[in-house]
């Protein structure tokens, strides 16, 4: 493993991280889930990314990672960063949902008591809600720190202006950034934009989200939706319509450079999003052991030409 430091932090990170949004929840193997952890780790994958609200059904995720805590990783505790989330949907009523002082602080309390931990690693606003005042969730994140709740912050999908606002507060707060994260992948680049250089600027690290779009930078759907994949599943983020006509048209030639390359194009994927320096890790989701193997192989060729960007770029730009 490949680590690397988190901004302008003293924290490493693996640049490869797993996340349990998908299939580690209650409605999944938990032996698929245990052995996905437990292979991660092996591999030197420290950093395990959670949220208050992954499951299905929502939680369920924390509680299948305290289960593993338990049996599996108890001695290993200061050998992992740990991070969990709230902002999004978790219950209905006033505070199960987005990012009031009362909503985070309820929220860690439980996703503390279902993972069995004494503390996050980070924890992160999950999102900018659109109502509640930047100051107010960022004042809840830098109580939580102070309170040994969590050890370092992180800010997730902020809109640009919210984030430099929040970033500011943090920093007032002797409680900085240590992480901003975000989708990123070849075929998502909004970031590029402005929220990576953002990060970067303010001293925070960068870990992509879905860097493989939810599997479509994969070789699984260059013939069509396979049965058990993200997209044909009903309790899955991937729509079926995003496996359309462009998408494949696009992943077919980008898994030819990637034949090239001497790569798949998981890996070719992964090293895309890793090419730039600002980038600290990538968050990859899986649903076996051997799709991680196939992942963390992609830290074996990291460099592209600049021939092989420019190729790459005319791809992702083309309609159809
Ligand atoms: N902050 C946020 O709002 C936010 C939002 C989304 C995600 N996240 C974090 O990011 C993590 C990763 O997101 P993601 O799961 O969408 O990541 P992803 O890496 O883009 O997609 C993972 C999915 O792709 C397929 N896959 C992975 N490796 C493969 C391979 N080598 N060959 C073929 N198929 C492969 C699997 O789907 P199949 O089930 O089809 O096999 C797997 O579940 C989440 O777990 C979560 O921690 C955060």
């Amino acid at each position: 493993m490949i680590y690397k430091y988190c901004g302008k932090s003293g924290l490493q990170l693996p640049m490869m991280s797993l996340g349990l949004w998908h299939n580690f929840g209650g409605i999944d193997s938990y032996e698929n889930a245990r052995a996905m952890l437990r292979y991660a780790f092996d591999q030197g994958i420290t950093h395990f990314d959670i949220a208050n609200n992954y499951g299905p059904p929502p939680g369920s995720a924390e509680i299948t990672f305290g289960r593993m805590m338990k049996s599996d990783f108890a001695a290993h505790r200061d050998e992992l960063v740990i991070s969990s989330k709230a902002g999004h949907l978790m219950w209905n009523g006033p505070y199960g949902d987005g990012s009031s002082r009362k909503s985070i602080m309820a929220n860690i309390d439980q996703s503390l008591k279902r993972t069995g931990l004494e503390y996050f690693d980070i924890f992160y606003s999950h999102r900018y809600d659109g109502v509640t005042p930047v100051e107010e969730t960022m004042q809840a994140l830098s109580d939580i720190v102070r309170q040994g709740k969590a050890l370092y912050v992180g800010l997730s999908k902020y809109p640009f202006e919210m984030g430099q606002k929040a970033y500011k507060i943090l920093k007032e707060n002797k409680t900085p950034c240590l992480i901003y994260q975000d989708r990123y992948s070849m075929l998502s680049r909004d970031v590029e934009k402005q929220n990576l250089g953002l990060a970067a600027a303010e001293g925070a690290g960068f870990i992509a989200f879905s860097p493989l779009a939810q599997g479509l930078l994969t070789n699984k759907y260059l013939k069509g939706i396979p049965e058990n994949s993200r997209a044909a599943k009903d309790s899955g983020f991937l729509q079926k319509s995003e496996v359309n006509k462009t998408v494949i048209s696009k992943i077919t030639k980008l898994n030819d450079i990637a034949k090239q390359r001497g790569q798949s194009l998981a890996q070719m994927a992964l090293a895309w999003t890793l090419r730039d320096e600002k980038v600290t890790s990538v968050i990859v989701g899986a649903s076996s052991v051997a799709q991680l193997e196939d992942n963390i192989a992609a830290l074996n060729k990291l460099k592209f030409t600049q021939k092989e960007l420019k190729t790459i770029d005319q791809i992702l730009l083309l309609s159809e």
